[in-house]
Protein backbone atom coordinates (compact mmCIF):
# COMPACT_ATOMS: atom_id res chain seq x y z
CA UNK A 1 0.00 0.00 0.00
CA UNK A 2 1.65 3.41 -1.12
CA UNK A 3 0.29 6.88 -1.11
CA UNK A 4 -0.69 8.16 -4.66
CA UNK A 5 -0.07 11.79 -3.77
CA UNK A 6 1.38 13.79 -6.75
CA UNK A 7 1.66 17.35 -5.59
CA UNK A 8 -0.02 20.66 -3.99
CA UNK A 9 -1.78 23.07 -6.21
CA UNK A 10 -3.15 26.37 -5.53
CA UNK A 11 -6.76 26.16 -4.85
CA UNK A 12 -7.25 29.85 -6.77
CA UNK A 13 -4.70 29.70 -9.35
CA UNK A 14 -3.63 26.51 -9.65
CA UNK A 15 0.22 26.94 -9.31
CA UNK A 16 1.89 23.87 -8.53
CA UNK A 17 3.70 22.93 -5.35
CA UNK A 18 5.86 19.71 -4.37
CA UNK A 19 4.88 17.73 -1.84
CA UNK A 20 8.24 16.52 -0.51
CA UNK A 21 8.68 20.06 1.03
CA UNK A 22 7.21 21.85 3.66
CA UNK A 23 4.43 24.53 2.22
CA UNK A 24 2.29 26.75 3.73
CA UNK A 25 -0.32 28.86 1.98
CA UNK A 26 0.78 29.97 -1.47
CA UNK A 27 2.58 33.03 -2.70
CA UNK A 28 -1.15 33.99 -4.08
CA UNK A 29 -2.44 33.99 -0.20
CA UNK A 30 -4.78 30.91 -1.07
CA UNK A 31 -5.06 27.54 0.51
CA UNK A 32 -3.07 24.51 -1.56
CA UNK A 33 -4.87 21.09 -1.89
CA UNK A 34 -2.98 17.77 -2.34
CA UNK A 35 -3.68 16.74 -5.53
CA UNK A 36 -3.40 12.54 -6.01
CA UNK A 37 -3.06 10.35 -9.17
CA UNK A 38 -6.71 9.57 -9.00
CA UNK A 39 -6.72 7.35 -12.48
CA UNK A 40 -3.95 5.16 -10.99
CA UNK A 41 -5.97 4.64 -7.71
CA UNK A 42 -8.86 3.59 -9.18
CA UNK A 43 -7.02 0.88 -11.06
CA UNK A 44 -5.30 -0.21 -8.63
CA UNK A 45 -7.62 -0.09 -5.87
CA UNK A 46 -11.38 -0.99 -5.30
CA UNK A 47 -13.50 0.12 -2.62
CA UNK A 48 -14.19 -3.43 -1.27
CA UNK A 49 -10.38 -3.65 -0.28
CA UNK A 50 -11.27 -0.97 1.86
CA UNK A 51 -13.47 -3.09 4.41
CA UNK A 52 -11.04 -5.16 5.28
CA UNK A 53 -8.07 -2.73 6.48
CA UNK A 54 -7.50 -1.12 9.51
CA UNK A 55 -10.35 0.74 11.80
CA UNK A 56 -9.21 3.98 11.16
CA UNK A 57 -9.03 6.90 8.44
CA UNK A 58 -5.66 5.50 7.82
CA UNK A 59 -7.64 2.61 6.18
CA UNK A 60 -7.54 5.60 3.32
CA UNK A 61 -4.10 5.57 2.97
CA UNK A 62 -3.72 5.28 -1.19
CA UNK A 63 -5.65 8.76 -0.87
CA UNK A 64 -3.60 10.30 2.18
CA UNK A 65 -0.50 12.19 1.65
CA UNK A 66 2.03 10.33 3.98
CA UNK A 67 4.87 7.92 2.27
CA UNK A 68 6.39 5.94 5.13
CA UNK A 69 4.35 4.23 7.57
CA UNK A 70 6.72 5.34 10.21
CA UNK A 71 5.84 8.56 10.28
CA UNK A 72 2.04 8.09 10.84
CA UNK A 73 0.98 9.41 14.33
CA UNK A 74 -2.31 7.82 15.30
CA UNK A 75 -4.45 7.32 17.96
CA UNK A 76 -7.17 5.42 15.89
CA UNK A 77 -8.91 8.52 15.36
CA UNK A 78 -11.65 8.25 12.24
CA UNK A 79 -14.06 5.19 11.84
CA UNK A 80 -16.78 7.08 13.58
CA UNK A 81 -20.57 5.74 13.82
CA UNK A 82 -22.81 7.05 11.43
CA UNK A 83 -26.23 6.97 13.86
CA UNK A 84 -29.74 6.56 12.41
CA UNK A 85 -31.98 9.49 13.66
CA UNK A 86 -35.05 8.03 15.96
CA UNK A 87 -37.09 10.68 16.70
CA UNK A 88 -35.65 14.14 15.91
CA UNK A 89 -36.08 13.21 12.21
CA UNK A 90 -39.36 12.13 11.93
CA UNK A 91 -40.23 14.61 14.11
CA UNK A 92 -39.05 17.49 11.58
CA UNK A 93 -40.42 15.82 8.55
CA UNK A 94 -37.39 13.91 7.78
CA UNK A 95 -37.66 10.23 7.13
CA UNK A 96 -33.67 9.79 6.36
CA UNK A 97 -31.46 11.62 8.76
CA UNK A 98 -28.27 10.13 10.11
CA UNK A 99 -26.29 12.07 13.11
CA UNK A 100 -22.15 11.46 12.05
CA UNK A 101 -21.16 11.30 15.76
CA UNK A 102 -17.20 12.60 15.59
CA UNK A 103 -17.25 12.44 19.47
CA UNK A 104 -15.57 9.27 19.89
CA UNK A 105 -12.28 10.48 17.90
CA UNK A 106 -9.96 11.33 20.34
CA UNK A 107 -9.90 14.47 22.17
CA UNK A 108 -13.69 14.23 21.79
CA UNK A 109 -13.72 16.32 18.15
CA UNK A 110 -13.19 16.31 14.34
CA UNK A 111 -10.28 18.24 14.33
CA UNK A 112 -8.39 14.87 15.44
CA UNK A 113 -8.61 13.42 12.38
CA UNK A 114 -7.14 16.83 10.26
CA UNK A 115 -4.33 16.64 13.11
CA UNK A 116 -2.99 13.03 12.80
CA UNK A 117 -2.67 13.72 9.48
CA UNK A 118 -1.20 17.01 9.74
CA UNK A 119 1.33 16.50 12.41
CA UNK A 120 2.21 13.37 10.51
CA UNK A 121 3.15 14.43 7.14
CA UNK A 122 4.87 17.58 9.54
CA UNK A 123 7.22 14.67 10.99
CA UNK A 124 7.95 12.79 7.53
CA UNK A 125 9.44 16.17 6.44
CA UNK A 126 11.26 16.67 9.08
CA UNK A 127 9.25 19.33 11.68
CA UNK A 128 9.71 19.50 15.41
CA UNK A 129 7.88 22.26 16.50
CA UNK A 130 4.02 23.23 15.77
CA UNK A 131 2.17 26.39 16.30
CA UNK A 132 -1.78 26.84 15.82
CA UNK A 133 -4.18 29.17 16.89
CA UNK A 134 -7.78 27.81 18.52
CA UNK A 135 -10.89 27.88 19.67
CA UNK A 136 -10.31 24.76 21.29
CA UNK A 137 -10.69 21.58 20.09
CA UNK A 138 -7.61 21.96 17.08
CA UNK A 139 -5.61 22.84 20.04
CA UNK A 140 -6.06 19.67 22.01
CA UNK A 141 -5.64 17.58 18.79
CA UNK A 142 -2.94 19.34 17.84
CA UNK A 143 -1.83 19.00 21.68
CA UNK A 144 -2.34 15.35 22.03
CA UNK A 145 -0.76 14.54 18.26
CA UNK A 146 2.70 16.67 19.36
CA UNK A 147 2.47 14.14 22.27
CA UNK A 148 2.16 11.70 20.41
CA UNK A 149 4.92 12.29 17.97
CA UNK A 150 7.42 13.73 20.91
CA UNK A 151 6.84 17.26 19.20
CA UNK A 152 6.52 20.43 20.61
CA UNK A 153 3.35 22.43 19.98
CA UNK A 154 2.33 26.39 20.61
CA UNK A 155 -1.04 26.71 20.99
CA UNK A 156 -2.63 30.64 20.75
CA UNK A 157 -6.16 30.61 22.26
CA UNK A 158 -9.12 33.57 23.09
CA UNK A 159 -8.49 33.92 27.03
CA UNK A 160 -12.43 33.69 26.85
CA UNK A 161 -11.92 29.26 25.84
CA UNK A 162 -13.54 27.15 28.44
CA UNK A 163 -11.32 25.76 31.20
CA UNK A 164 -11.49 21.62 30.04
CA UNK A 165 -9.40 23.06 26.60
CA UNK A 166 -6.55 24.95 28.40
CA UNK A 167 -5.69 22.04 30.94
CA UNK A 168 -6.31 19.31 28.56
CA UNK A 169 -3.62 21.27 25.99
CA UNK A 170 -0.87 21.72 28.96
CA UNK A 171 -1.77 18.25 30.26
CA UNK A 172 -0.30 16.82 26.95
CA UNK A 173 2.72 19.38 27.54
CA UNK A 174 1.59 22.13 25.47
CA UNK A 175 2.30 25.57 25.74
CA UNK A 176 -0.94 27.48 25.69
CA UNK A 177 -1.11 31.47 25.21
CA UNK A 178 -3.99 33.32 26.68
CA UNK A 179 -5.02 36.19 24.29
CA UNK A 180 -7.46 38.92 24.53
CA UNK A 181 -10.13 38.53 21.56
CA UNK A 182 -10.98 36.06 19.15
CA UNK A 183 -9.34 33.42 17.22
CA UNK A 184 -7.82 35.84 15.13
CA UNK A 185 -6.49 37.90 17.56
CA UNK A 186 -4.58 35.09 18.94
CA UNK A 187 -3.40 34.22 15.61
CA UNK A 188 -1.69 37.30 15.37
CA UNK A 189 -0.09 36.96 18.54
CA UNK A 190 1.31 33.81 17.40
CA UNK A 191 2.82 35.19 14.45
CA UNK A 192 4.60 38.38 16.21
CA UNK A 193 6.14 35.41 18.84
CA UNK A 194 10.22 36.30 18.31
CA UNK A 195 10.61 32.35 18.22
CA UNK A 196 7.35 32.00 15.70
CA UNK A 197 10.39 31.35 12.96
CA UNK A 198 11.17 28.11 14.28
CA UNK A 199 7.36 26.83 14.65
CA UNK A 200 5.23 25.00 11.56
CA UNK A 201 2.31 26.87 11.22
CA UNK A 202 -0.62 24.29 11.35
CA UNK A 203 -3.46 27.09 10.98
CA UNK A 204 -6.90 25.89 9.60
CA UNK A 205 -6.26 25.93 5.93
CA UNK A 206 -3.24 27.38 6.44
CA UNK A 207 -0.98 23.94 5.93
CA UNK A 208 -2.34 21.61 3.00
CA UNK A 209 -3.00 18.30 5.31
CA UNK A 210 -5.67 19.05 7.87
CA UNK A 211 -7.96 19.17 5.09
CA UNK A 212 -6.86 15.87 3.98
CA UNK A 213 -7.62 14.41 7.57
CA UNK A 214 -11.00 15.78 7.57
CA UNK A 215 -12.17 14.60 3.79
CA UNK A 216 -12.29 11.30 5.43
CA UNK A 217 -15.03 11.51 7.28
CA UNK A 218 -16.69 12.16 3.43
CA UNK A 219 -15.71 8.79 2.47
CA UNK A 220 -16.38 6.99 5.71
CA UNK A 221 -20.13 8.10 5.54
CA UNK A 222 -19.97 7.18 1.80
CA UNK A 223 -18.58 3.71 2.33
CA UNK A 224 -21.24 3.55 5.55
CA UNK A 225 -24.03 4.50 3.38
CA UNK A 226 -22.76 1.66 0.78
CA UNK A 227 -20.79 3.61 -1.72
CA UNK A 228 -23.48 6.25 -1.94
CA UNK A 229 -23.35 9.68 -1.78
CA UNK A 230 -26.53 11.18 0.56
CA UNK A 231 -29.05 13.98 -0.69
CA UNK A 232 -27.67 16.76 1.60
CA UNK A 233 -24.77 16.99 4.55
CA UNK A 234 -24.82 19.81 7.24
CA UNK A 235 -21.56 21.26 8.62
CA UNK A 236 -21.39 23.78 11.64
CA UNK A 237 -18.98 26.31 9.86
CA UNK A 238 -16.32 28.59 11.33
CA UNK A 239 -12.65 27.67 9.50
CA UNK A 240 -14.34 25.78 6.78
CA UNK A 241 -12.00 22.54 7.20
CA UNK A 242 -14.93 20.30 7.54
CA UNK A 243 -17.04 21.63 4.58
CA UNK A 244 -14.08 22.35 2.07
CA UNK A 245 -12.59 18.76 2.74
CA UNK A 246 -15.93 17.19 1.88
CA UNK A 247 -16.32 18.71 -1.19
CA UNK A 248 -12.81 18.10 -2.35
CA UNK A 249 -13.49 14.52 -1.02
CA UNK A 250 -16.62 14.47 -3.21
CA UNK A 251 -15.18 14.98 -6.41
CA UNK A 252 -12.29 12.93 -5.70
CA UNK A 253 -15.01 10.05 -5.17
CA UNK A 254 -16.33 11.13 -8.09
CA UNK A 255 -13.73 11.23 -10.42
CA UNK A 256 -12.46 7.32 -9.03
CA UNK A 257 -15.83 6.24 -10.14
CA UNK A 258 -16.71 3.95 -6.33
CA UNK A 259 -19.57 5.78 -5.89
CA UNK A 260 -22.73 4.39 -7.18
CA UNK A 261 -25.02 7.48 -8.06
CA UNK A 262 -23.29 9.87 -9.57
CA UNK A 263 -25.33 13.02 -8.10
CA UNK A 264 -23.01 14.96 -5.43
CA UNK A 265 -24.82 15.99 -2.04
CA UNK A 266 -25.60 19.22 -1.60
CA UNK A 267 -24.11 20.38 1.04
CA UNK A 268 -25.09 23.17 3.45
CA UNK A 269 -23.18 25.63 6.20
CA UNK A 270 -24.41 26.28 9.32
CA UNK A 271 -23.19 29.52 11.86
CA UNK A 272 -24.28 31.88 14.50
CA UNK A 273 -26.65 35.07 14.44
CA UNK A 274 -23.62 36.58 16.15
CA UNK A 275 -20.84 35.64 13.87
CA UNK A 276 -21.83 35.31 10.02
CA UNK A 277 -19.44 36.06 7.82
CA UNK A 278 -20.78 33.42 5.10
CA UNK A 279 -24.33 33.42 5.43
CA UNK A 280 -23.95 36.82 4.74
CA UNK A 281 -21.18 36.71 1.95
CA UNK A 282 -23.96 34.11 0.24
CA UNK A 283 -26.82 37.27 0.65
CA UNK A 284 -24.58 39.49 -1.05
CA UNK A 285 -23.63 36.77 -3.65
CA UNK A 286 -20.24 37.78 -2.96
CA UNK A 287 -17.05 35.49 -3.88
CA UNK A 288 -15.15 35.59 -0.43
CA UNK A 289 -16.46 37.18 3.18
CA UNK A 290 -15.96 40.25 5.09
CA UNK A 291 -14.37 40.12 8.33
CA UNK A 292 -17.49 40.28 10.90
CA UNK A 293 -17.43 42.92 13.60
CA UNK A 294 -17.61 42.02 17.34
CA UNK A 295 -18.50 38.24 16.67
CA UNK A 296 -20.44 36.82 19.77
CA UNK A 297 -21.61 33.24 20.15
CA UNK A 298 -20.72 30.34 22.67
CA UNK A 299 -20.50 27.93 19.75
CA UNK A 300 -16.47 28.95 20.14
CA UNK A 301 -15.63 27.23 16.55
CA UNK A 302 -18.08 29.05 14.92
CA UNK A 303 -16.61 32.54 16.40
CA UNK A 304 -14.00 32.71 13.41
CA UNK A 305 -14.79 36.41 11.92
CA UNK A 306 -12.97 35.68 8.80
CA UNK A 307 -11.68 32.64 7.14
CA UNK A 308 -8.69 32.47 5.23
CA UNK A 309 -10.75 29.59 2.90
CA UNK A 310 -13.88 31.83 2.83
CA UNK A 311 -14.14 31.51 -1.05
CA UNK A 312 -13.52 27.63 -0.73
CA UNK A 313 -16.46 27.68 1.68
CA UNK A 314 -18.95 29.63 -0.92
CA UNK A 315 -17.75 28.06 -3.85
CA UNK A 316 -18.62 24.44 -2.24
CA UNK A 317 -22.09 25.59 -1.21
CA UNK A 318 -22.73 27.34 -4.39
CA UNK A 319 -21.11 24.36 -6.76
CA UNK A 320 -23.15 21.55 -4.60
CA UNK A 321 -26.52 23.34 -4.51
CA UNK A 322 -26.28 23.91 -1.28
CA UNK A 323 -27.12 26.86 1.21
CA UNK A 324 -26.08 28.75 4.36
CA UNK A 325 -28.01 29.98 7.51
CA UNK A 326 -27.12 31.38 11.09
CA UNK A 327 -29.25 30.59 14.01
CA UNK A 328 -29.49 32.37 17.40
CA UNK A 329 -28.11 31.23 21.10
CA UNK A 330 -31.35 30.43 22.43
CA UNK A 331 -31.93 27.84 19.08
CA UNK A 332 -28.49 26.45 19.97
CA UNK A 333 -29.15 26.03 23.46
CA UNK A 334 -33.07 24.29 22.53
CA UNK A 335 -31.28 22.22 20.09
CA UNK A 336 -28.33 20.69 22.40
CA UNK A 337 -31.55 19.89 25.17
CA UNK A 338 -33.18 18.26 22.42
CA UNK A 339 -30.57 16.26 21.17
CA UNK A 340 -29.66 14.80 24.30
CA UNK A 341 -33.24 14.48 25.53
CA UNK A 342 -34.60 13.27 22.41
CA UNK A 343 -31.66 10.87 20.84
CA UNK A 344 -29.31 10.52 23.93
CA UNK A 345 -26.64 12.21 21.79
CA UNK A 346 -24.99 15.16 24.42
CA UNK A 347 -23.49 16.98 21.67
CA UNK A 348 -21.01 20.33 21.47
CA UNK A 349 -23.15 23.85 20.60
CA UNK A 350 -21.75 24.17 17.14
CA UNK A 351 -23.18 20.51 16.21
CA UNK A 352 -26.37 21.43 17.99
CA UNK A 353 -26.23 24.86 15.64
CA UNK A 354 -26.41 22.58 12.38
CA UNK A 355 -29.68 20.60 13.86
CA UNK A 356 -31.28 23.64 14.78
CA UNK A 357 -30.66 24.98 11.35
CA UNK A 358 -31.79 21.86 10.16
CA UNK A 359 -35.18 22.70 10.92
CA UNK A 360 -34.86 26.27 8.78
CA UNK A 361 -34.01 23.92 5.86
CA UNK A 362 -36.78 21.37 6.18
CA UNK A 363 -39.27 24.48 6.49
CA UNK A 364 -37.85 26.36 3.74
CA UNK A 365 -38.07 22.74 1.26
CA UNK A 366 -34.12 22.70 1.04
CA UNK A 367 -34.36 19.07 2.30
CA UNK A 368 -37.35 16.65 2.13
CA UNK A 369 -39.01 13.70 3.64
CA UNK A 370 -37.44 11.41 1.72
CA UNK A 371 -34.26 12.90 1.49
CA UNK A 372 -31.19 11.42 2.98
CA UNK A 373 -29.51 14.01 5.30
CA UNK A 374 -26.44 13.53 7.52
CA UNK A 375 -25.62 16.10 10.15
CA UNK A 376 -22.17 16.20 11.26
CA UNK A 377 -21.91 16.21 14.85
CA UNK A 378 -18.56 17.63 15.16
CA UNK A 379 -17.68 17.19 18.86
CA UNK A 380 -18.90 16.73 22.34
CA UNK A 381 -20.49 18.90 24.99
CA UNK A 382 -18.63 17.80 27.90
CA UNK A 383 -15.70 19.69 27.13
CA UNK A 384 -18.17 23.39 27.36
CA UNK A 385 -19.51 22.71 30.69
CA UNK A 386 -18.25 24.66 33.05
C1 LIG B 1 -17.00 21.29 17.65
C2 LIG B 1 -16.66 22.11 16.44
N1 LIG B 1 -17.51 22.12 15.40
C3 LIG B 1 -17.24 22.84 14.28
C4 LIG B 1 -16.13 23.64 14.16
C5 LIG B 1 -15.89 24.39 12.88
O1 LIG B 1 -14.85 23.83 12.14
P1 LIG B 1 -14.52 24.06 10.62
O2 LIG B 1 -15.39 25.14 10.08
O3 LIG B 1 -13.07 24.41 10.55
O4 LIG B 1 -14.76 22.77 9.89
C6 LIG B 1 -15.21 23.65 15.22
C7 LIG B 1 -13.99 24.47 15.11
O5 LIG B 1 -13.34 24.87 16.05
C8 LIG B 1 -15.47 22.87 16.39
O6 LIG B 1 -14.62 22.85 17.41
ZN1 LIG C 1 -2.19 30.64 -5.77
Amino acid sequence: VRSYLDKLECSRCKLDYRSDQLHNLCSCGAPLFARYDLARVSKFVSPEDLGFRVHSLWRYWELLPLRGEENCVTLEEGFTPLIESRKLGPAIGLNGLHFKDESPNPTGSFKARGLSVAVSKAKELGVSEIALPSAGNAGSAAAAYAARAGMKCHVFVPEDTPDAFVSECRAYGADVRLVRGYITDAGRAMYADPDFKRWFDVSTCKEPYRVEGKKTILYELVQQLGWKFPDAIVFPTGGGTGIVAAWKACRELQELGWVKRSELPRLFAVQAAGCAPIVRALEQDQESAQPWQNPQTTAWGLRVPKAVADFLILRAIRESGGSALAVSEQEISDATAEMAKQEGLYVAPEAAAAFAALKHFQKMNLVRREDNVVLLLTGSALKYIS
